[in-house]
């Protein structure tokens, strides 16, 4: 009786505690090794030139120049980004990027990396919507990636573990859901007609199967070293670009139902290790 009593306590334990998160920074060329070592994905290991060149990713510079700009006094208030409240408290970066999208009490909505950003350019430093700072969202040469790249450079390694406390981050989370499975358009295409189904290729490129959170992982950890575009590219943008391949209407950067497809596509990598910054074909 006591023995069961105490294997049941066990067995309660281990279900409670969850699995264990990584939380200690890592290269993120050796996260993605350590993740081909343990799975079998075609994904992962798709281009072996990419991962060869990892370690010299054009988006470390990136990084640096974002950690730059971050710390600098700028826009019209002179002061730099260093109240900036991420998630985890003003000025805590580490660990911050793999805790969104999550719910912020001051602006009462659930946020992700790139609005946060919007938020404490405008609400800290003072920039104006139509400043290049805030407008300018996309390429290497953009404040906004070199910012969005430092601070999710300090997470790299670290396990996604978006919070599903607040009642909003739950129903941000399953409006995603239903969005990724929304077939729709000419073509009537779902995410899922792509994305639901392991080894899947369009011509050379395997797609990731968001199923298998070891492989979805490196789909979702943005940004990233584009090698066919020669920029480094947000997580906003490839939503963008997903729907422009389905040939449905353009998602609009910072809109609800984009950081909605966010907050399901990090959930369903909950526990992985990130790999910030990525680079990708
Ligand atoms: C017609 C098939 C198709 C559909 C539908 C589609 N995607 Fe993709 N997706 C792709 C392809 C192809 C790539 C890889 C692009 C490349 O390798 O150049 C990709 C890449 C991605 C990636 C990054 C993975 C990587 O290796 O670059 C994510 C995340 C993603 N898609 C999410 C989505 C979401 C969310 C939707 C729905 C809004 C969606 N996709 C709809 C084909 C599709």
């Amino acid at each position: 009786m006591v023995i069961r009593h105490l294997l049941l306590s066990f067995a309660l334990a281990a279900i409670c505690a969850g699995p264990v998160l990584s939380n200690e920074l890592r290269a993120p060329e050796e996260v993605l090794s350590d993740l081909i070592e343990k799975n079998e994905s075609s994904y992962l290991t798709q281009s072996e030139q990419n991962i060869m060149m990892m370690p010299d990713n054009a988006a470390l510079w990136l990084a640096d120049e974002g950690k730059a700009l971050f710390y600098e006094q700028r826009g019209p208030n002179n002061v730099s980004l260093e109240t900036c409240d991420l998630g985890k408290g003003p000025g805590v970066l580490e660990g911050a990027y793999v805790e969104l999208p999550r719910y912020f009490a001051d602006t009462g909505r659930v946020m992700d990396l790139e609005s946060r950003l919007v938020y404490c350019l405008t609400t800290i430093q003072g920039f104006a919507d139509d400043d290049p700072t805030v407008s300018t969202r996309h390429g290497s040469s953009s404040d906004m990636m070199k910012l969005q790249t430092f601070i999710a450079a300090q997470s790299s390694g670290y396990a996604w573990n978006p919070p599903m406390e607040h009642p909003l981050e739950k129903a941000m989370r399953d409006a995603g859901e239903v969005l990724f499975y929304r077939r729709a358009g000419t073509s009537d295409f779902s995410c899922g007609t792509c994305h639901a189904a392991t080894g899947k290729r369009i011509r050379a490129s395997v797609l990731p199967d968001i199923n298998r959170p070891e492989e979805w992982t490196k789909a979702i950890s943005w940004p990233a070293y584009r090698v066919g575009q020669q920029n480094v590219r947000s997580s906003q943008h490839r939503v963008r670009g997903c729907y422009w391949q389905m040939r449905q209407p353009e998602s609009i950067a910072g809109s609800d139902a984009a950081i909605a497809l966010m907050s399901y596509w990090t959930d369903a990598a909950r526990g992985q290790p990130s790999i910030l910054p990525d680079k990708k074909r």
